[in-house]
C-alpha cells in the first residue's frame, strides 16, 4: 500500500503476529498501544511504535493521519466500569479511531477483531461488563462508518499447534469453538487485500486436521455482504 497500516493493539498477541505479517508484505506499520514496555519487547525495530489510548481520542489522531489502513484488536478489561471497561475499549475507542479517520479525506479500510456470541446477550460473556453488547456496538459503529470494513468475530483464541482446518460462518449461529490465533492474524491481514473480504461480518473457528495452505479467496468469496445480511436482521 502507498501508506502506513495502523495496528491499534499492535503489541498484543493477535496483533503482533499482524504487525509481522504487514512488515513482511513490505508495509509501513504504526503500532498503537499503552505499554512502551511491551513495545520494546515484542516489536522488530521496523515496526513504528505509538504509545497512545484509544480511550483518549487526542493521542490517537496523528498515528492514524494519513493510513491506508487500520487493524483494531484491542482487548478489553471485564469491569463493568473503570478505565478499561468494555464500552470504553470496545466501543468509545472504536468510535474514537473512526472519528480521527473521518477527519481527514481519506477512506482506509478498517478491520475489528470482534468476538463470536455478541448478537447472544444471554450468553455468560456479557456478565464481563456487558462486553457482548459493547462489542456489537463497536461493530456497528464500524458498519455504520461509511469506510470500507471487515468484522472479524473469532470463537476462544488459541496457540496452541494442530489447528488447521479453518471454517469462517455467519449468522453468529456456533457455539464454544476455539480458532487460533495465526489464523485470525492471517484474516486480519489478508482482508485489507481481498476486495470480497470488504463489507463483512464472519464468525471463525478452527479444528484439528487441513493441512496445506488456507484457501483464503475460496473462503472469502463464500461470504455474504453485510448488505444482504443486515436485510435478514441477522447481525444485531
Ligand atoms: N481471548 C479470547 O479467547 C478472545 C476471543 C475472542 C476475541 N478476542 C479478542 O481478540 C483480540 C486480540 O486478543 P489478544 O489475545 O491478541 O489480546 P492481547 O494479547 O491482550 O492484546 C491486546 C492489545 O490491546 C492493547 N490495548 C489494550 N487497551 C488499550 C487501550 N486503551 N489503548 C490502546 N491499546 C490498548 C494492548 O496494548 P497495551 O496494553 O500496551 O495498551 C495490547 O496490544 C482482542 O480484541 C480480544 O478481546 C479474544
Amino acid at each position: 500500500m502507498d501508506s502506513p497500516i495502523a495496528v491499534i493493539g499492535g503489541t498484543g498477541r493477535v496483533g503482533r503476529l499482524v504487525t509481522r505479517q504487514l512488515l513482511a508484505r513490505g508495509e509501513t506499520v504504526r503500532v498503537i498501544g499503552r505499554s512502551i514496555r511491551s513495545a520494546r519487547r515484542y516489536l522488530p525495530p521496523q515496526a513504528q511504535f505509538f504509545a497512545a489510548d484509544v480511550r483518549d481520542p487526542a493521542t490517537v489522531r496523528i498515528p492514524l493521519y494519513g493510513c491506508a489502513a487500520v487493524v483494531y484488536t484491542v482487548e478489553p478489561g471485564t469491569d463493568a466500569s473503570g478505565p478499561d471497561s468494555p464500552e470504553t475499549t470496545l466501543h468509545t475507542g472504536v468510535r474514537h479511531a473512526l472519528d480521527a479517520l473521518r477527519a481527514t479525506a481519506a477512506t482506509p479500510h478498517f478491520v475489528l477483531v470482534s468476538e463470536r456470541h455478541v448478537t447472544h446477550r444471554d450468553h455468560p460473556m456479557n456478565a464481563y461488563g456487558r462486553m457482548l453488547d459493547w462489542r456489537l456496538a463497536g461493530e456497528n459503529a464500524v458498519r455504520d462508518s461509511g469506510l470500507p470494513y471487515t468484522v472479524i468475530r473469532p470463537g476462544w483464541l488459541t496457540d496452541e499447534p494442530g489447528h488447521n482446518h479453518l471454517h469462517l460462518e455467519q449468522g453468529d449461529l456456533g457455539d464454544g469453538q476455539q480458532v487460533a490465533r495465526l489464523h485470525v492474524a492471517d484474516a486480519c491481514v489478508r482482508a485489507l487485500y481481498a476486495p470480497a473480504a470488504r463489507g463483512v461480518t464472519f464468525e471463525m473457528r478452527s479444528e484439528a486436521g487441513g493441512a496445506g495452505p488456507v484457501p483464503w479467496e475460496e473462503l472469502f468469496a463464500s461470504l455474504r455482504s453485510d448488505d444482504t445480511t443486515l436485510a435478514r436482521g441477522a447481525l444485531a
